[in-house]
């Protein structure tokens, strides 16, 4: 992922000829990894600049209190968004894990209360009515700033150009705000790693995932935006079910982070079953987090990626283009000619339209890193640990 093993941060021209030398070089088929960091090389780094954009949301809870607990990370922000609940619950969630993290410092910010064109879809079904399965926790004594978030984003990236990466784990409202207001925002940002999307049927349609199904429009902003991408979909996401055992583990450690993780995930977990589901709770937000701390638990391979905002059926389903993916895929010689005449190819034209298929792109050029695979275990081990204070 974007971690760099030096201090000075990979930048936005870096990462572009970075993926054009691996298009180059014929080298879509094999794992591509923009940093082959480890663990332990993540832990002795300079902490990296993150704004989390969140809409809390029972794994985004957690996702929280790993990041704060987190040294690998200098935490710029916390910006809400509303998605899983309402911007009024999610909010003072957001504040909650904040204070139980004892990271008063970090400026916590109210973001849009509605997607950028669509009316607002939540998920209570799956994180339940206060948006933590149902555990309660006191009311905030902490204050959200006065900025809204996206101008809260936009004030810090451009105060640290290059180095800040947005670290998102909720529907893109407020980063795609922040990018419509300031066109050269998105050349200024190091990175962005999202929690969102997926290459393999979605959680909320049979076509789409829910942070991209919520917003698609502002996803779109965010895929075409330049910024350099790694998205951590369902592909990988499903593969992280919270059990009973992680829970014990949380419920013995006597530390107020692993206790309210445990009263939270508990819950999600009595949540899931008392409303039938056969799989989750998944913790889909924490593996973005993980991810980004170490990123030798994905494996990532290159995609343009756009996103399907007109579908009636499909709307805000994440749509991969690779020319070593699928029906399409290559001899690894001919990968590269295969990159360079392969279009980014839209719908079928219709009778009143042209009458070739729309080309988005003339050729093949990657803009976003896909998580292909996950190492759930290590995942899972780093969660806990770190959570139960044992990591
Ligand atoms: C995503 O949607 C939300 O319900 C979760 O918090 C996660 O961000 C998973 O599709
Ligand atoms: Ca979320």
């Amino acid at each position: 992922m974007d971690l760099k093993p030096e201090v000075k941060p990979i930048t936005r021209r870096e990462f572009v000829v970075s993926s054009a030398t691996m298009v180059a070089a014929g080298t879509l088929g094999i794992e591509a990894r923009s940093v082959p960091a480890t663990a332990s090389e993540a832990a002795n780094r300079t902490p990296s600049r993150v704004i989390i954009d969140t809409d809390p949301g029972v794994d985004d809870a957690l996702a929280l209190l790993l990041a704060m607990r987190s040294p690998e990370l200098s935490i710029e922000a916390i910006t809400v968004v509303a998605g899983n609940v309402p911007l009024e619950l999610g909010l003072p969630n957001a504040l909650r894990m904040a204070e139980i993290s004892r990271r008063m410092e970090i400026p916590v910010a109210a973001g849009a209360t509605a997607p950028l064109v669509r009316r607002l879809v939540t998920a209570t079904y799956a994180h339940g009515e206060n948006g933590l399965g149902g555990a309660v926790f006191p009311d905030p004594t902490l204050k959200p700033v006065a900025e809204p978030a996206a101008d809260l984003i936009q004030g810090i990236v451009r105060k640290y150009p290059d180095e800040v990466t947005l670290l998102t784990i909720g529907p893109l409202t407020n980063i795609a705000t922040a990018l419509h207001a300031d066109p050269e925002l998105a050349g200024k940002v190091r990175s962005l790693v999202m929690m969102g999307g997926s290459l393999s049927g979605g959680n909320i349609t049979p076509a789409a995932e829910f942070n991209v199904y919520v917003d698609p429009e502002a996803a779109r902003i965010v895929f075409q935006s330049g910024i350099p991408l790694t998205m951590v979909g369902l592909d990988v996401t499903r593969k992280t079910t919270l059990t009973d055992d992680h829970v014990r583990v949380l419920e013995a450690a006597p530390d107020p982070v692993s206790q309210a993780a445990a009263k939270i995930a508990r819950k999600a977990i009595e949540h899931n079953r008392e409303r039938g589901f056969i799989v989750g709770p998944n913790m889909h937000d924490s593996l973005a987090v993980a991810g980004f701390l170490d990123p030798s638990l994905l494996t990532l391979r290159e995609y343009y990626v756009d996103v399907e905002t007109a579908g009636e059926l499909t709307a805000g389903e994440t749509v991969g283009y690779s020319p070593s993916a699928g029906d399409l895929r290559r001899r690894p010689d001919g990968e590269r000619e295969a990159a360079l005449t392969m279009p980014i190819r839209g719908s079928a034209p219709t009778l009143a339209g042209t009458r070739t298929s729309p080309v988005l792109r003339d050729k093949f050029v990657p803009n976003t890193k896909v998580a292909v695979e996950v190492n759930s275990n290590r995942f899972f081990e780093r969660l806990i640990g770190r959570l139960s204070g044992k990591a």
